[in-house]
Formats: C-alpha cells, sequence, structure tokens
C-alpha cells in the first residue's frame, strides 16, 4: 500500500510526471528537448513492429513523443494516470485513433502482466516510465519483461541514471553494446567519480539486445541519460491468458 501512495504522490508532483513535469516541458520542449525529441522521433520511426495497435504506457502529454510519425496504427491506447497529461495528450493527437484506458499494468503483484492479457496483440512503447516507478512486488523490471512480454513487440526508452552532473559538450546519442554501466558513461561524462542517481534499468532488454544511448537535459541542471531498447518475440511465441485488470488510479489532489 505504500509502494502505491508513493508513486501517487510522484506521479503528481515530481519531476517526472504530473504539474511540475509540465511546467517544465512547457519552459523546455521546443529548445532544451528538441535534440532529445528528434532522437525519440528517429529511435521510434526504426522500431516499425508489425501490429495493428499501439499501446503507450506513461506517454504524459507527449511532450516528448512524435506523434506525427504514429499514423500506421488503427488504434492507439494510452495508459496515463495523471488527468491533466490525458487532455492535453488527447488535444495533442487529435489526427490519431487515441483513446483511453483505464487499467494499471505497473502495479499489482504480476505487473506487466495485464499488457499480455488485454492487449494480445498490441506492439508496447514504454514512454519513459520504467525508469521513473518500480514493479510493486520488487525486483527488477528486467525480469518483469521477460517474464510477461516475451510473446510481445516492445519497446522503452526510460532514465538509466541522472545527475546535476554536467556532460561532455557534444556528448551525442550513440549505440551501444556495452555490458557495463561505467562504459557507457565514460562516453557521456568525463572520467572519475560521478554522483548520480541509478534508475536500474540499463540494458532493459537483456544482454544480447543492442541498446541506444542519448542524454535528456531535463532542466539547466539536471541531464538523464535515456536508454532505448527494442525486444521481437522470437517466431512462434506468442501472449495467451484471460484479461485481469487493476485500474489505474488518478493523483491525488496537490
Ligand atoms: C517521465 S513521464 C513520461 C514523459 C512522456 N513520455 C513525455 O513524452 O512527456 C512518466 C509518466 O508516467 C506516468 N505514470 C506513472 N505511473 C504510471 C502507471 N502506473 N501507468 C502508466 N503511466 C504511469 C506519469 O503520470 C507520467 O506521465
Amino acid at each position: 500500500m505504500a509502494d502505491h501512495q508513493e508513486i501517487r504522490r510522484n506521479v503528481w508532483l515530481s519531476d517526472a510526471g504530473g504539474v511540475r513535469y509540465h511546467l517544465r516541458a512547457l519552459c523546455h520542449r521546443r529548445r532544451r528537448w528538441r535534440a532529445f525529441r528528434d532522437t525519440v522521433a528517429t529511435w521510434f520511426a526504426a522500431w516499425r513492429p508489425p501490429c495493428q495497435r499501439l499501446v503507450l504506457v506513461g506517454p504524459s502529454a507527449g511532450h516528448t513523443l512524435p506523434l506525427a510519425q504514429m499514423h500506421g496504427f488503427s488504434e492507439i491506447v494510452a495508459l496515463e494516470p495523471d488527468p491533466v497529461a490525458r487532455r492535453w495528450l488527447a488535444w495533442r493527437a487529435h489526427h490519431l485513433p487515441l483513446h483511453f484506458d483505464a487499467i494499471d499494468v505497473l502495479s499489482g503483484a504480476t505487473p506487466l502482466r495485464p499488457l499480455r492479457t488485454a492487449f494480445p496483440d498490441a506492439a508496447v512503447l514504454f514512454c519513459n516510465v520504467l525508469g521513473q516507478v518500480a514493479p510493486a512486488g520488487g525486483g527488477r523490471w528486467h525480469e518483469r519483461l521477460a517474464d510477461s512480454l516475451a510473446g510481445h513487440h516492445w519497446a522503452s526508452y526510460h532514465d538509466v541514471i541522472s545527475t546535476d552532473v554536467r556532460p561532455l559538450a557534444g556528448a551525442g546519442p550513440m549505440s551501444c553494446d556495452a555490458r557495463r554501466l561505467e562504459t557507457v558513461l565514460e562516453r557521456f561524462w568525463p572520467g572519475g567519480q560521478l554522483a548520480l542517481v541509478d534508475h536500474e534499468t540499463f540494458r532493459l532488454a537483456g544482454p544480447s539486445q543492442p541498446a541506444d544511448y542519448a542524454l535528456w537535459p531535463l532542466g539547466p541542471d539536471r541531464w538523464h541519460l535515456i536508454e532505448w531498447v527494442v525486444h521481437r518475440p522470437p517466431v512462434g511465441i506468442g501472449p495467451v491468458g484471460a484479461a485481469d485488470r487493476t485500474p489505474l488510479t488518478p493523483p491525488p489532489d496537490p
């Protein structure tokens, strides 16, 4: 129960969701976040899952999403607990076949499992959410994803680390198959000690899957290292099961 309350409070007030996040987006989306948004658009364009339906988990108001590129889907389902974000996203995505569902696929004893059962044929995009929310039952998302979504096409961009240490000038997006986080960090920050928050998502699709990295300058003194990974199901593996649904809980009044 405490975990759920913590998540709700973060949704409303943290830098990663809610009002404070929307204010940051208003300030920085067009200029400071521009290069990062372009990078997410490039990653998304290269993904091309062979699915008619797309599920967006944690899209917020789509501040960093390439909505203009989402035309190819016959249905887009957004799972987002923030009511302000939902309204804003609905307005921004009015040209898309987008609707909202109140199912919470990140909480409960078996998080992610509801995605498999409620959206068996859909591709899933985790929209910078898995580095913000921990699995309710403990552990890491790596194992949950491998257990529950092996038969799905899914992709995720997510925080790997965040820090207030300025990165190297000109450190741009890159692909990297390094097994050690330190190896990736060396490409973005000068050597030596780096004070950081580890979001425990490094190599989220598993060590054998390639990953891409880019910097997201959240604000003037805060940088997030974002990872992009893609999972394609092995031929012959598909999801099965009946739907179990936990409703998304809206954030409390501030
Ligand atoms: C960093 S923001 C996402 C940013 C977004 N991709 C963008 O383009 O601006 C994380 C989002 O995850 C959402 N979130 C938190 N818990 C969630 C849950 N259980 N299911 C779906 N979304 C959730 C938050 O409301 C917030 O909008």
